[in-house]
Parts: structure tokens; sequence; C-alpha cells
């Protein structure tokens, strides 16, 4: 008996059982997220076999296109961006399930003849699927795709056949503007069929904060104001605006980065132990320590919050210009390249501790990395300079690139006398799973689809968090060029953020080269 050689999922097997047929709708399908990163991640599902046996996809956008173009011009991105190549079976069992629908967003003729696409793929699959709404678009429409997919009943669909909407950030630009947006998604969908990205927390390094923390004894006993001194998350970048200046100068770091990103990994390095894995309870924890964040300090002198735009500089040894420079920005523009902050959690674990965070665009280069700084041991032994060297204990979670786990602490350098120096336990992933990691995407669609929300932001999440900076942002708009810093490009930052944390005793961790 012949046996059939083909790949499973060519065979219509999905090793993924809990994902059922599906028909995905990707609203801003001719954009740059669904060229570089949403196709590759769906066609990597398919690789791994992860795709449910139905599966669709409907690219949805203003201009019009057939089915073919689209299909071509996906095939091109595919081989440009997707991490590693896709088998051209693969390819094409996923092309001849890629449909492309033409219309605008706020017309809702337009979704009525999207609602009887969805029906005519339904009925030639002979069956009912669920339905997962993409929203890539500017935000400027999100308000209009969510308000048409209630009005035609695209949203009501329950059961095991749910529809579910994701939606890209930026999820607001201020506090007033998340309530809003919130408030349209509860007028058309339940909070349980939301997920609402944040791309960091797809990231394998992040997901494994939480295994660190609460899969192993030695953490958590001196995760706490006991021991620890201070806390530092930096999300830094080399690249500059990378012809995004148009977007980039009405965002700046604090809504593009900080406000998302980091208060993420804020939050789950700080939070409390969830009561079970279940999506609600770990977002129950992050929400409560977002909410126990001090407000601010804004004080010109002294206060908790630092802005710097980029100058001109070097970057890997190539000279680069400034922000104001950059195409599309303009040459008196004060939106920030670059914020810090120290933020103070007040709750019992946390009293004390400053959580230093900064995040900013042209820094020597891209790193991402939570520092949990421990208290220097008690001066009693080591203590004569120049013969102990004694740093206080640091670990220090590389988030990326080159992810993985360092632990310093201090040696006895080999030898007849007693000397000692700060050395490194590393873990690295790469070295211990090899390198072949999916990216966020794959792991945040393949989510959306299975109905699991723990990778995704609640609405009272995203409140919370805008709560903290919204009045940061009201405040520079006040000072406009007031009190904005400049550093070079290719360097860690303005002074002012050094100056920060010596304030406290405290300097930032320089990483090496
Ligand atoms: C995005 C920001 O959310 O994250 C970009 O809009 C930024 O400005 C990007 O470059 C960084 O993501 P990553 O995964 O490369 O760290």
């Amino acid at each position: 008996m012949e046996t059939d050689q083909r790949h499973p999922f060519l065979k219509g097997l999905s090793k993924h059982r809990g994902a059922r047929p599906a028909i995905v709708v990707i609203f801003g399908a001719s954009g740059d997220l669904m060229r570089r990163k949403l196709l590759p991640a769906i066609c990597n599902l398919g690789t791994d076999n992860l795709l449910p046996t139905d599966f669709h996809v409907i690219g949805y956008a203003r201009s019009r296109m057939s089915d073919d173009a689209f299909r071509a011009s996906m095939s091109e991105s595919v081989e440009a961006f997707s991490r590693r190549s896709v088998p051209g079976e693969i390819w094409d069992r996923v092309a001849a399930r890629l449909h492309y629908q033409a219309g605008s967003y706020d017309g809702e003729e337009d979704f009525a003849a999207l609602s009887r696409r969805i029906e005519s793929i339904e009925q030639e699959a002979g069956r009912a699927m669920q339905l997962l709404f993409y929203i890539s678009t500017p935000p400027t429409v999100f308000a209009s795709i969510l308000e048409n997919l209630g009005r035609c009943g695209l949203s009501r669909r329950t059961g095991a056949m749910a529809s579910r909407v994701i939606i890209e950030k930026p999820f607001g630009s201020d506090l007033e503007s998340a309530r809003e947006l919130n408030q349209v998604i509860g007028r058309h969908f339940e909070e349980n069929q939301v997920y609402r990205i944040d791309h960091y927390l797809g990231k394998e390094t992040v997901q494994n904060l939480l295994v660190q923390r609460f899969a192993n004894a030695i953490f958590e006993p001196i995760w706490n104001r006991q021991y620890v001194e201070c806390i530092q998350i930096t999300v830094a970048e080399d690249l500059g605006v990378a012809g995004r200046g148009g977007y980039y100068d009405k965002s700046g770091a604090l809504r593009d980065m900080v406000q998302n990103h980091t208060m993420q990994l804020l939050a789950l390095t700080a939070m409390e132990p969830p009561v079970s894995l279940d999506p609600e309870s770990i977002r129950d924890e992050k929400v409560k320590v977002l909410r126990a964040i001090q407000p601010l300090s804004l004080a010109p002198e002294g206060g908790d919050v630092v802005r710097g735009q980029y100058a001109e500089g070097l970057i890997s040894g190539k000279r680069v210009p400034s922000y104001r420079k950059e195409e599309d920005t303009p040459v008196n523009s004060t939106t920030e390249t670059y914020a810090a902050m120290r933020l103070l959690i007040n709750n019992w674990r946390w009293q004390g501790v400053p959580f230093y965070v900064r995040s900013g665009k042209r820094m020597p280069r891209r790193l991402s990395e939570i520092v949990i700084q421990f208290k220097r041991p008690p001066g009693v032994l080591f203590t004569e300079s120049g013969r102990f060297d004694v740093a206080p204990n640091t670990l220090v979670v590389q988030v990326q690139p080159d992810e993985g786990i360092t632990v310093l602490n201090n040696a006895k350098i080999p030898g007849l006398e007693t000397r000692t120096q700060p050395v490194k336990m590393h873990f690295h992933y790469a070295t211990t799973f090899g390198s072949n990691t999916p990216e966020a995407y794959e792991r945040l669609i393949l989510d959306a689809m299975i109905g699991d929300s723990t990778l995704f932001i609640r609405g009272d999440e995203t409140e919370a968090s805008w709560g903290l900076m919204s009045p940061v942002l009201d405040a520079w708009n006040q000072l406009g060029e007031r009190g904005l810093e400049t550093y070079a490009a290719g360097s860690w930052g303005p002074l002012a953020a050094d100056r920060m944390l010596w304030e406290h005793g405290h300097q930032w961790r320089r990483p090496g080269p």
C-alpha cells in the first residue's frame, strides 16, 4: 500500500488540536506589518504544522487588487521577510487560501461585501469557521472598523466558532483616547473576544520571565525590597526612525515604546505570583502592579522623568543625522526619541525600590534587558579595597538580542592569596536550545486562534498604564522645548538621565560593547 509522504499540513492534519477552522481577516493588508511580520508568521505556522485544517486569510485594504496580484506580492514578501525559507508546497497551500477584498474602512456596504465573502468561503468549505479580525491599520480608522464589524453583525458570533478581534498598537494616544477606544470595543465585543497586541509579550524571553520567577524556588524569596536595591529596564535601539518619521513625530518614545512594551516588562518583573496560569489570573496581577505605581514627579529639578532627542552622531562608526534632519520630521520638532523614568511601586513587596526604565532610538546598539540589582552584602569581610573587588550581585535578563540570563557574583581569584573578582554565570538560549526560535507574531496569532489571551493586554491594563503616562505627556506638551535634552546618536542617552540615578546613589548598568 502506498503511504502519503506529504507534509502533514498538506494532508490536512494539524498538530495543534486546539486551533479550530478559522478565517483571519487582516485590515491594513497593504501595510508593512502584513508584509514583514503577519504573513511570514502565518507561513511559519504552516511549516510547523500548526494551522487548522480549514484556514483562510482575507487581506482587506483600500486599493483595488485581484486575488492573484495580492498573492504574487505576498509571495515576494514571504521570501524576503520569513525567518526561514517556506517550503514551496506550504506556500502553495497558504496561497490557495489567501484572498483579497478591497474596501473602505468606513463604508457599511463594504463590510456587507466582506460578510458575503466570508459566507461564500464557509459555504464552499461546507462549515462555519471562527472569525479573527486583525486590525493592523493606522489608528485613525480603528473605531470605524470596529463600528462596522458591529453593524454588519460580524462581531456577534459566539460559541465554538466565535469572532475575535486583534488590535495592533498604538492603543490610544493618551488616557482619554484609550478609554474611548475601549468603549467602542465594548459596544460590539465582549472583553474575552478582544486581543490587544503588545508584540513584546510574544517574545520568548519575556514569556520566560514568569517561568524563571515562579518555576524556581531560589529567586522568589529574594525578589523584594529586603534584597533588591533597584531594577533597571532598558529597551534600546540603534535604529533611528527608519522611514517612519511621519508616524514617529506624532508619537515619540513614550507612546511608541514606554507606555506599552517597557511597562509590560515592568509588570511581569514586579507582579505577585498569580493564583494560576489562566489569562485572567496573570492579567489581574499585572494590572495590580500598574495601579500601585506612584504618580511621577514632573519637577524640572530632581523629578522622575527625563526626555531627550538625538543629535547627529556615530552609529557603528557611521555618521547619522540628527532627529530633526530625518526624512518627514519637522526641523523644530520637540518629539522625544528617548525617555527615562524612575518609578516607585507602592506595595508591600517593592516599597522604596526604584524601577528605572529607559527607551531610546539611536543608542549604541539594539539591546533590551531587565537588570535586578541586589543590595551589597554587609561590609564586614572582604572590604579592603584593591584586594577585594566586590560588586553587588546582579541578575540580568537579556531580552534581546543574544537572549539569556546572566548572574553576576563574586569569586576568589585562583592563587595563594585571597583576592576577589566579579564573575558571570550565563544561561544562553541559543547554546541550550539552538537558535530557531519562533517570532513573536507566530505565537500571538496562534494564541488568538486557540483563544488564549494570556499574552494580550486587557482593557484595564492599558488604561492603568496610560493613567501614569498621560500627565507626563500633558506636561511635556506645555513645556515644548523646555527641558528637552539632547544626546549624540550612538550614546546611551542624555546626561540628565545619568544624573537622575546618581541623585539616588545608582547608575545605569553599562552594557558591554
Ligand atoms: C514597535 C515600535 O512597537 O517596536 C518601533 O513602534 C520599534 O518603533 C519596535 O522599532 C521594536 O520592536 P523590536 O521587536 O524590534 O524590539
